[in-house]
């Protein structure tokens, strides 16, 4: 059972800047409810029961919305408005934060969790993808791939062929419908990669990939990549795919974004 997820949210987000300077991608607004928040409640709904966020300095916002807010609590029970202070922003979890010091990349991210995934199998939820699932939730989808290979999973989508330099490509062979056992992967390839399985946010990993999270050099963009690891750990482990059921948005992505709010508007709104 994977009862541990780590959410690295440290990045700059610099595909959204001028807005990213103060306002951080993953508090960017879906609704009333930040994009962040969003990714909670996915991995609660999958079962996880405790959850690191990885934060940077300017990202204090991120630990101060999960928390309460005293001032506001009295300042609504002054104007007699105290039932709206039933707090959906605190999720039912146990929440912990680190700091990247300096901005490494996802796979430096990643690594910092090592503390607290204490040698147990754990999740990675990137909060800039957002899966909008029917049934199960994107995580969970991998869990249950997890539960029977008890190898590490990640999660995948199919993407045009002229989208794909934006992300890792994995290949590999179908040994089910959605489900391949990979053989390769490559950060952001500027060449065909043979494939147009994209990675998605949504990671399930056994703790080995510590192992090569502590030993890879700076990759693509001259940061450490969390690609670069999954692809050593091929050497030791077996490493599956999970193609995923739903539609996924890239909020770092005006359109995605766009669309994803008149989704949100339209599900909630009972339009369709
Ligand atoms: C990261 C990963 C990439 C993955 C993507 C999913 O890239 O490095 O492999 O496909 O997330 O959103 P980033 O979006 O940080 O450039």
């Amino acid at each position: 059972m994977i009862k541990k997820a780590i959410i690295p949210a440290a990045g700059y987000g610099t595909r959204s800047l001028p807005i990213t300077k103060v306002v951080p991608k993953e508090m960017f607004p879906i609704g009333v409810k930040p994009a962040i928040q969003y990714v909670v409640e996915e991995a609660l709904d999958s079962g996880i029961e405790e959850i690191l966020i990885v934060v940077s300095r300017t990202k204090n916002i991120i630990v101060d919305y999960f928390d309460h807010s005293q001032e506001l609590e009295s300042f609504l029970e002054k104007k007699n408005k105290s039932h709206l202070i039933n707090d959906q922003s605190i999720p039912n979890v146990q929440l912990h934060y680190t700091r990247q010091p300096f901005a490494r990349g996802l796979g430096d991210a990643v690594r910092l969790g090592e503390t607290f995934a204490k040698g147990e199998p754990f999740a990675v939820l990137l909060p800039d993808d957002i899966v909008i699932a029917e049934e199960t939730p994107a995580l969970k989808q991998l869990m249950n791939i997890y539960d029977q290979t008890k190898n590490s999973v990640i999660g995948l989508n199919e993407v045009k062929r002229e989208e794909l330099k934006n992300y890792g490509v994995a290949t590999g062979r179908y040994i089910a419908k959605q489900v391949v056992k990979m053989n390769d992967i490559v950060e952001k390839p500027t060449t065909d990669p043979g494939s147009n399985l994209a990675v998605i946010g949504r990671y399930i990993f056994t703790p080995t990939i510590f192992t090569y999270l502590n030993s890879i050099e700076p990759g693509v963009g001259g940061e450490y990549q969390l690609t670069d690891a999954i692809k050593c750990l091929f050497e030791k482990e077996k490493v599956y795919g999970k193609i995923v059921n739903g539609k996924r948005y890239d909020i770092g992505k005006e359109d995605e974004y766009i669309q994803l709010v008149n989704h949100y508007y339209n599900s909630t709104h009972g339009k369709q």
